[in-house]
């Protein structure tokens, strides 16, 4: 038996096979994936290239730790920073583990108690990242460090909130379990700013937001912004189990050898995966396509019902004038995946790079139909 950790949002499939941006359940019946598994499948399922790359490297070398160099882990290493622009990689196992692991680095280069973090964010289930995370705050034992949370895009909160004991500001440049949403212009650049003027660490948490997702290969540099560190995950893979912090060879150079490590992390099949994935997005324009999906999300799904659709890349949050998971449900039946998100008014879309804009025409018909369908009323349950 499997713990059920997600509850009663659980979906009423179970799919069993894919392709690209099509799915199968064990019914035989077919669905459009426009969630791609929780924002991972940037390259759309069991995509040829990638799946050779890691069958390859499980033929010649299917494990060995950090304590040696592996070819594929610097080829990934060296892909990754080029992709990305940032100077160090060190490789985890999940997004939580990658803003665990910039946490502790930043605190420890600082030697300062306080993180700051914005109301409504996600950064994992562990517990430095759930600290920082605004739902499950609750959780969170304050042994490990006081978080003080500031509304996303409130300048002069942020203000209040920063001092000389805050080792590091958390942002996510696009908050993405919230509901995909976009800080007013420059909010980063102040943080950036903010963050030198008193001498705290800006980790920039990409981990649902970066790696092509919003059609650039990181959020923040694609703002001008360099934070000090940046976490990746979810798509950074292709769906192979690994992520990433993302160092300045400044904070490099505060870790000492011996000082963070990880059994499984930088193995050689996440590293294939990598590396597959980075030459995938770039070799076959996925960058440019999810703009394209992102440019026929915009203008098909703006259906009666629907208030506005936010984001970029092939990421969007769709607010709805009704609460969002009847309208899911109803487009499930139909044969469409989405998701969800914290607010329970936006539909979040992550569908892979690779879905024919096609599909997006299709998704609009049946959103139109299955809003009629579902109730309307002032605030969601
Ligand atoms: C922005 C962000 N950070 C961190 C995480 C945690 O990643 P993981 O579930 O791989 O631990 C998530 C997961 O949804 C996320 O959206």
């Amino acid at each position: 038996m499997i713990l059920d950790n997600v509850g009663t949002t659980a979906l009423p499939i179970t799919p069993c096979s894919a392709e690209g941006a099509l799915l199968w359940d064990t019914n035989g019946k077919t669905y459009w994936d426009f969630y791609g598994g929780h924002a991972v499948t940037l390259l759309g399922q069991g995509h040829p290239r990638w799946v050779a790359a890691i069958a390859d490297q499980a033929k010649k070398l299917s494990f060995f730790t950090t304590l040696a160099p592996v070819p594929v882990r610097d080829r990934a290493a060296q892909k990754l920073t080029a992709f990305t622009g940032m100077d160090v990689v060190f490789f985890v196992n999940s997004g939580a583990e990658a803003n665990e692991g910039a946490l502790k680095i930043a605190r420890k280069a600082t030697g300062r108690p306080v993180v700051v973090a914005f109301e409504h964010g996600f950064h994992g289930r562990t517990m430095g990242a759930l600290g920082a995370t605004w739902k499950y705050r609750d959780q969170h034992t304050p042994a490990y460090g006081a978080t003080r949370f500031v509304p996303f895009g409130d300048l002069a909160a942020l203000d209040e909130a920063l001092g000389p004991d805050v080792a590091a500001v958390i942002v996510e440049p696009v908050q993405g379990i919230a509901g995909v949403v976009v800080p007013p212009a420059g909010f980063l650049q102040a943080i950036r700013q903010r963050c030198d003027a008193v001498g705290a660490v800006m980790i920039c948490d990409e981990v649902q937001c970066g790696i092509g997702r919003m059609g650039v290969p990181l959020v923040s540099t694609s703002q001008g912004i360099r934070p000090d560190l940046v976490t990746v995950g979810k798509g950074l893979g292709g769906g192979f189990p690994v992520a990433a912090v993302l160092l300045t060879h400044e904070m490099a150079g505060t870790v000492k050898p011996g000082e963070h490590g990880t059994t499984f992390g930088g193995g050689p099949l996440a590293c294939a995966a990598v590396e597959a994935t980075i030459d995938i997005v770039e070799s076959e324009g996925l960058l440019e396509k999810s703009n394209a999906l992102f440019a026929a999300m915009q203008s098909a799904l703006a259906v009666p019902g629907v208030q506005c659709i936010r984001g970029g890349g092939a990421w969007a949050g769709v607010v709805l004038d009704r609460p969002a998971r009847p309208v899911a449900a109803a487009l499930l039946e139909m044969g469409f995946m989405v998701g969800t998100a914290s607010d329970p008014f936006v539909l979040r879309l992550a569908p892979p790079a690779v879905t024919p804009v096609s599909a997006v025409f299709e998704l609009a018909d049946a959103l139109e139909r299955a809003i009629a369908l579902a109730p309307r009323i002032s605030s969601a349950a």
